[in-house]
């Protein structure tokens, strides 16, 4: 049994949580779901961002003070997670004393190793991104990422010594290329460090929403600095070494592209610096667009979690995202796009499976689901379907992971139409068809059940299973033959009503 470390990023507080945040949680929650059902020791982070100029200013703009601000907005992210059925085994708020006690002696190995001095610095600022950018790497003079002007900010303070790790971090990128995923984006992080590292001002003197110096207390962290080691403070950094050692370094760091290089060069850097280890993986994925656009406060295009979960229910939201995108690039999302992947996959494959069974099975069987056969039809297609899902989970491809585990939903509804047990008197036949549609449909809900956990007990309890599934483990659960036979099958309500196309 291993350890598992899974995070995602912590999301800013001055804005209200949308389908973008929740994708990278709902990918975060599927992936360390899988990897519970293997066994593995799970621990998923994720939580919120709260100091930095951007959530004063937002909280200036609302009249309340940066604390009222991260204490309701956090509050909301923290609500989405739970909507979201996101099994977080942490919620993690920059604003928190163990953030604070950790930030500070991070700050203080690294000064300790000399690798903070002192400077003068005059850039570009985009508050947005809370980042200094060069002339050249502005689109029209503004920020490539928000659109927005930059200030001119000029600041006497710290400095972290970045331009001393371009060759070990092309060093450590020679030696772990899978630190990096997808492989463009490696290439992407490369390029940016042959490119030349300059170091960055790690400090604020201008406003005091941070976490003071420890070594000069009129300077507050700058915000990405302070930001990132969120993930070695929730796994014990300043208070528990053991605890710190067992799950350090992280496995995957979920990121979005814009804050790749925060997570690629940054801090594997700073964390070189302060004596660790670099994170084994950063995870870039793509945005999810509406109409091609990233959803964004400024454009008023957000969608939030909500109002497709009252649409749809929580785990068509969860199917939709994670089927949808191939993660790692973009995804578009809209409300025809829904409503298909609902209809096809949900309502007239796996509803409609689960809803055929349960009918034949009262008719033909008297309710009590027959066992399956030794050598079925299907005894093949569902060890090579494990396979297939098992290994795109294990590369984070959760797109491809459920396109694998739905060819088995597929060919066992092709099963019962080729033999159309419906039709049949009942008896042996019969009880074999079914007793196999049966398995086919348990080994299912065991691999559906990162991304669909409520839908996938519901149809492990119609079948007459007990306990819970998610507590199954793999490989053994996903083997032909599981399902024990002489159970009671419930025939309920439709799992997935039909929706109208938009
Ligand atoms: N607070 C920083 C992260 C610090 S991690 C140490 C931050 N916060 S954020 O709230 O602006 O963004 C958090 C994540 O949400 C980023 O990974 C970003 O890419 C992601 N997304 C924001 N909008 C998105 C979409 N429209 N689509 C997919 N992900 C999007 O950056």
């Amino acid at each position: 049994m291993g350890k598992f470390y899974v995070t995602t990023p912590i999301y800013y507080v001055n804005d209200a949580p949308h389908i973008g945040h929740a994708y990278t949680s709902v990918v975060g929650d599927a992936v360390t779901r899988w990897h519970r059902l293997l066994g593995d020791d799970v621990f998923y982070l994720t939580g919120t961002d709260e100091h930095g100029l951007k959530q004063k200013q937002a909280a200036d703009a609302l009249g309340i003070s940066p604390q009222e601000l991260a204490d309701r907005f956090s509050v909301r992210f923290r609500e989405a997670a739970d909507l979201l059925d996101i099994a977080y085994d942490d919620f993690i708020r920059t604003t928190e004393p163990r953030h604070y006690r950790a930030v500070q002696k991070f700050m203080q190995a690294i000064y300790d190793n000399g690798d903070i001095e002192k400077g003068t610095y005059e850039g570009l600022y985009c508050v947005a991104c809370e980042a200094y950018y060069t002339e050249d790497e502005l689109v029209e003079g503004c920020c490539p990422i928000h659109g927005r002007p930059v200030e001119l900010v000029r600041e006497e303070n710290w400095f972290f010594k970045l331009s001393r790790y371009q060759d070990r971090l092309l060093e450590w990128y020679d030696q772990h290329p899978e630190a990096v995923r997808p492989q463009t984006r490696l290439n992407e992080v490369l390029g940016f460090i042959k490119g030349g590292l300059q170091d960055f001002s790690m400090s604020r003197s201008h406003f005091d929403w941070g976490v003071p110096l420890p070594w000069d207390e009129a300077q507050v962290a700058w915000v990405w600095f302070e930001a990132l080691p969120n993930y070695i403070t929730a796994v014990g950094y300043a208070d528990d070494e053991e605890r710190f050692d067992r799950w350090w370094p992280v496995d995957y760091h979920l990121v979005g592209k814009d804050i790749l290089r925060f997570h690629a060069v940054y801090w594997p850097a700073m964390l070189m610096a302060a004596g660790l280890e670099p994170p084994t993986c950063v995870y870039a994925h793509g945005w999810l667009l509406v109409s091609g656009q990233k959803m964004s406060k400024t454009r008023a295009n957000q969608i939030a979690p909500s109002e497709l979960v009252d649409e749809f229910g929580v785990d068509p939201v969860r199917y939709h995202f994670l089927r949808d995108t191939t993660f790692g690039q973009d995804g578009d999302f809209s409300w025809e796009g829904i409503v298909a992947r609902y209809n096809a996959d949900l309502a007239n494959n796996l509803g409609n499976l689960l809803s055929r069974v349960a009918t034949v099975v009262a008719r033909k069987c008297n309710g009590v689901g027959p066992a399956p056969q030794e050598g079925s039809p299907l005894q093949a297609l569902a060890a090579d379907v494990y396979d297939a899902t098992a290994s795109a989970w294990d590369r984070v491809a959760p797109h491809e992971a459920l396109e694998a585990t739905w060819r088995l939903v597929h060919e066992t509804n092709a099963y019962l139409e080729a033999n159309e047990p419906w039709k049949a008197e009942p008896g042996p036949d019969v009880d074999a068809v079914m007793g196999d549609a049966l398995e086919a449909l348990r080994i299912v809900s065991v691999l559906a059940v990162p991304a669909m956990p409520r839908t996938c007990q519901e149809i492990w309890r119609r079948i007459g299973m007990s306990g819970s599934v998610a507590e199954e483990r793999l490989p053994d659960a996903a083997r032909w033959g599981g399902y024990p036979g002489g159970l009671a099958v419930e025939k309920g309500p439709p799992l997935f009503p039909r929706k109208q196309a938009a």
